[in-house]
């Protein structure tokens, strides 16, 4: 199914939804009316039957995204930029977080401030080896402020994070890829082919294993008490063992017979 947005591209095939940032003169930056349609979007893909997975990809060759339109920024009040932040910036980046739904990032060139933002509220970030990746709000004066001081700070711990934000410099991939920023890189060439056969991978798993996977892995971030997320977890597996997908994976293994998982 196709949808229309002025601002981005959107396809679905085999429960798979491409989501693509599509301004590529402007190398995807998202002006307030981008932003306004990926959280559309997210909330519709969120509640699609025919979506398992998702990927959030940029046009043309040169970027991902490269963050919020600087010019939102121009002449705006603190309180403003505190609205703007949060609705639609918090919202976007938190529904990605929490979405019962893998998210994949297949970073396809600069990907910068809230570009990397967005990259880092997903499940998985692939990347092009060309791919250049950094917050580089320190050099307006500002910050990240859709969860790129926090996020960062998570995936690559304090000392990093501070290097990332405070400098405001650009990282080749391969570098945050050693650092564990991103899963893998590769020739640009194969990215949304390679993109496209881990959510497929994705679609085969049972969805109810999948989000509880992702929901006690973020937990686990979120929390500062291990045994509650370790009784978090104990009661996700336990659910999931009531589960006709379980019985139907179980069956499948001593069958020696793909699984087919109905989420259910
Ligand atoms: N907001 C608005 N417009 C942006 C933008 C942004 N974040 N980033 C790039 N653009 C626009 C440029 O103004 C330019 O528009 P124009 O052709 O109408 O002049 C177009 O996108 C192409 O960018 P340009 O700077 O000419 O490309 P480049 O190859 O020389 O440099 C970057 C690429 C990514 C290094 C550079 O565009 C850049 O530093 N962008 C800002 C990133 C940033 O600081 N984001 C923080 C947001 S808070």
């Amino acid at each position: 199914m196709k949808k229309k947005y002025q601002y981005l591209l959107y396809s679905n095939t085999d429960n798979v939804t491409t989501i693509t940032l599509n301004d590529p003169d402007k190398l995807n930056a998202l002006n307030l009316d981008m932003q306004r349609e990926l959280l559309s979007a997210l909330r519709y893909v969120r509640d699609d039957e025919n979506t398992r997975v998702i990927i959030i990809t940029g046009a043309g060759k040169k970027a991902f995204c490269v963050g919020a339109d600087i010019s939102v920024f121009e002449g705006i009040s603190a309180i403003k930029g505190y609205q703007l932040m949060r609705d639609p910036g918090y919202e976007i980046h938190r529904l990605m977080e929490i979405m019962e739904k893998p998210i994949i990032a297949a970073v396809n060139g600069y990907c910068l401030a809230g570009g990397l933002e967005v990259a880092l509220a997903c499940d998985f970030i692939i990347a092009s080896e060309e791919a250049v990746l950094g917050v580089p709000e320190i050099n307006i004066g500002i910050i990240p402020g859709w969860g790129g001081c926090v996020r960062l700070a998570r995936a690559l711990g304090a000392r990093r994070a501070k290097e990332w934000v405070m400098t405001g410099k650009r990282f080749p991939a391969t570098e945050a890829k050693d650092l564990g920023l991103i899963n893998r890189t590769m020739p640009g060439n194969v990215l949304m082919s390679e993109a496209r056969k881990l959510a497929l991978d994705l679609t085969a798993k049972s969805p109810n294993a999948l989000k509880m996977a992702k929901m006690v892995i973020n937990l686990s971030l979120e929390s500062s008490d291990t045994d509650a997320a370790l009784a978090i977890e104990r009661g996700a597996i336990s659910i999931l063992m009531g589960t006709e997908d379980c019985a139907e994976g179980v069956a499948a293994f001593l069958e020696k017979r793909p699984p087919n998982f109905k989420g259910s």
